[in-house]
């Protein structure tokens, strides 16, 4: 936020960064004998696109698989899907000789770094290879950009909760708008204070007011999505059409590297039927075995979660 001019002209002009909501907290969680501290949010923002910042029940879920089954981890090199805050590949780090964290997400890949500071200082870990990178599913030039530097691939992929998001392109080309809209704002702020001097602060009630509303309109098209029993289905059905093909598309050609030597862990929270058999037909169109592990279905919050383990066939 910036202030500028004093007394009656007192006037704050909003920016891009008062509309994200990064006022994460230290939070320690608990996974069989790991406890591991990392700053996150404890409830979601406005904006879909911003899911990474706090921790999903499917994270909860792979933790408590991968805490369990811990000599799984031991030497191995694991690359994350959709990292968020990075609390899987954090707890990895403590079992594995490496480990890429991935999000395509600017504002997440901040936080992520965070994370990895507050990990590698505080902890002196065998595991040397904990780092951030980012990557968009289906992106072609980053994976390759990855496994320029990591050549012989990865022994694991991990992704958890990673196909319910919302990365639509309609929601996309709102959220876009949305910026374009305040940058719109800023200029003709700033441009009407320099030739307008007098009538600025009545402009500027006028112009924050009209933005207020647009927030709320931009809340309420994200609320749609989100909150309506009805649609709510239908338009995430309508976005995953979009982003499931391009994760697994991503997943083929990590698993491709090593052939039959990598396996994907997908913890899976249910919270769509129609979801459940997308992943899974999805998985099986790209050449994919996907099975459940035996002993993994369980409760997470209230709704079902499961590990699956895929492999290329
Ligand atoms: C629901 S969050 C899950 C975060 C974390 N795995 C967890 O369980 O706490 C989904 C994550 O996937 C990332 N994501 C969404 N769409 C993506 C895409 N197309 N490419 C890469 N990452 C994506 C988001 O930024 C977010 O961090």
């Amino acid at each position: 936020m910036e202030r500028e001019g004093g007394g009656e002209d007192d006037i704050v002009c909003l920016d891009e960064s008062f509309f994200i909501n990064d006022n994460y907290q230290l939070t320690k969680f608990t996974f069989g004998s790991q406890v591991l501290e990392l700053f996150c949010l404890h409830a979601a923002s406005t904006d879909f696109d911003l899911t990474g910042q706090l921790v999903w029940p499917g994270a909860m879920l792979l933790n408590d698989y991968l805490s369990k089954n811990a000599e799984m981890l031991q030497g191995c090199s694991v690359i994350e899907l959709g990292s968020g805050v990075g609390v899987t590949g954090i707890l990895c780090s403590r079992f594995c000789r490496e480990v890429v964290l991935t999000d395509h997400n600017e504002e997440v890949l901040k936080i992520l770094n965070k994370n990895i500071e507050l990990h590698t200082s505080s902890e002196n870990r065998n595991c040397t290879g904990l780092v951030a990178k980012k990557l968009e599913w289906g992106s072609s030039a980053q994976i390759k950009q990855i496994l320029d530097e990591h050549s012989g691939g990865f022994d694991l992929v991990l992704g958890a909760d990673i196909y319910i998001l919302i990365n639509t392109s309609i929601l996309k080309f709102s959220t876009e708008l949305f910026y374009i809209y305040i940058y719109v704002h800023y200029v003709c702020v700033n441009y009407y204070y320099a030739i307008c001097h007098s009538a600025r602060k009545r402009f500027i009630r006028a112009w924050n007011y009209i933005m207020l509303r647009c927030m709320e309109i931009k809340n309420y098209i994200i609320g749609l999505a989100g909150g309506m029993p009805v649609l709510s289905p239908m338009l995430i059905y309508g976005f995953q059409q979009s982003s499931i093909p391009l994760l697994f598309d991503t997943v083929a050609q990590l698993l491709h590297v090593r052939r039959g030597q990598c396996k994907f862990i997908l913890a899976y929270v249910s919270r769509a039927k129609i979801l459940d058999a997308m992943v899974t037909n999805e998985a099986i169109s790209h050449g994919m075995q996907i099975s459940e592990v035996v002993g993994t279905r369980t409760i997470v919050g209230n709704l079902e979660g499961v590990i699956y383990e895929i492999t290329l066939q």
